[in-house]
């Protein structure tokens, strides 16, 4: 008998069951991660359990990046506090609302509120806002990303109409946490987090960042361990990549192989959940959306922000869409979900069990 013929049973037997159990055993993912040897047919598998749940559709979010000061100090972050170079901005809550606008009238029906660590905006002025965006758009949703905030403000959030809340964990071991992050940011306080907002109510997305400095395949299986427990409706992934300014500016950047491999393992675990192909993803390499999309994604967030204070949300070098008008993005993103071929759909994509 060939040795392929083995091989391929091998290959089979793996991600089959990680398809039928939604989980393997730690050296099992080890196996998964570290080679390519199964990634034609992880992808395969993620995409056809992917389409036996929610079709070629794909969900599309308005990302508006509303502030760039942040008072957190994170390694690998380009508006890190410590990025003196950095020009910074606020949108006032008229721009916020223009986006909004601009928005609703190219299909969005999920606008994604981003920003750094800013006490400027308060609870009081942050649930203006999402009050004022609720009580004129009533069938859209409305998802914060804002960061560590109090169990009381999360659930002040929650009461003016927010609907959904993003906070990476960014690396679920303690020690690689805090080669991330300064000592005043732990891996156990952002876990506290994430349980208050589920607690609440909220449709939580969870994730981290694939090629950070100093990862192991064992840190990677502790965030897929973390997720299992978690279960978050929304999983944001993609690569690290280098910003000049921070003190990881000569770490190299994370692979697109890699997190195309570990989205399809994501969908195959969590057939259910919103995957997005993010900008990260789009800005490693010109087709990682698409790719990211081929291999279990579904979900898109195309840039809503003013073009005139894009690039200066610079979470990392060369980040893609800063020229762009949202229309042209918007565009653009279709077109590249349609030469995938997905299809963009107009609709708040809530998660379902
Ligand atoms: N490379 C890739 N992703 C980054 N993020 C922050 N800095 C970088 C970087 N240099 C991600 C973090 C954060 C999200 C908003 O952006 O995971 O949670
Ligand atoms: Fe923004 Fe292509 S998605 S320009």
């Amino acid at each position: 008998m060939s040795s392929k013929i083995f091989d391929m049973n091998i290959e089979n037997q793996i991600v089959s069951r990680l398809e039928e159990d939604r989980t393997l055993s730690d050296k099992e993912l080890s196996a998964l991660l570290e080679t390519d040897f199964f990634d034609s047919l992880l992808f395969e598998s993620a995409d056809r359990i992917r389409k036996s749940i929610y079709g070629t559709d794909v969900y599309v979010r308005g990302l508006v990046e509303f502030t760039n000061y942040c008072k957190n100090n994170c390694y690998y972050c380009g508006i890190r506090c410590g990025n003196t170079v950095l020009p910074r901005y606020r949108l006032s809550q008229k721009e916020i609302m223009d986006c909004c606008e601009t928005g609703y009238k190219l299909g969005f029906r999920t606008f994604v509120l981003q920003g750094g660590e800013d006490d400027f905006f308060n609870d009081e002025t942050l649930c203006a806002i999402i009050s004022e965006i609720k009580s004129k758009y009533p069938d859209c949703a409305v998802t914060l990303s804002i960061g560590e905030k109090s169990y009381k403000s999360y659930k002040l959030y929650f009461g003016a109409g927010a609907d959904r809340y993003l906070l990476r964990h960014e690396t679920a071991d303690d020690e690689h946490y805090q080669k991330l992050h300064p000592q005043n940011m732990s891996l156990q306080y952002r876990k506290e987090c994430l349980r208050n907002l589920k607690e609440i109510g909220y449709q939580v997305g969870s994730g981290f960042m694939v090629g950070s400095p100093f990862q192991e395949t064992e840190h990677l299986i502790k965030d897929i361990r973390f997720l299992q427990e978690l279960k978050p409706e929304m999983i944001g992934i993609g690569p690290f990549l280098t910003h000049s300014d921070t003190p990881f500016k000569d770490q190299k950047s994370g692979s697109l192989e890699l997190t195309l491999r570990l989205l399809a393992i994501l969908r195959l675990m969590f057939p259910n959940v919103l995957l997005p192909a993010t900008t990260a993803l789009g800005t490693i390499s010109p087709d990682g959306r698409e790719l990211g999309l081929k291999a279990g994604a579904n979900v898109v967030m195309p840039n809503l922000s003013p073009v005139k204070v894009r690039k200066q949300y610079a979470l990392y070098d060369n980040k893609i869409c800063t020229g762009e008008e949202a229309a042209e993005c918007r565009s653009c993103i279709d077109l590249r979900v349609n030469t995938a071929g997905y299809r963009m759909v107009v609709s708040r994509g809530d998660f379902f069990k």
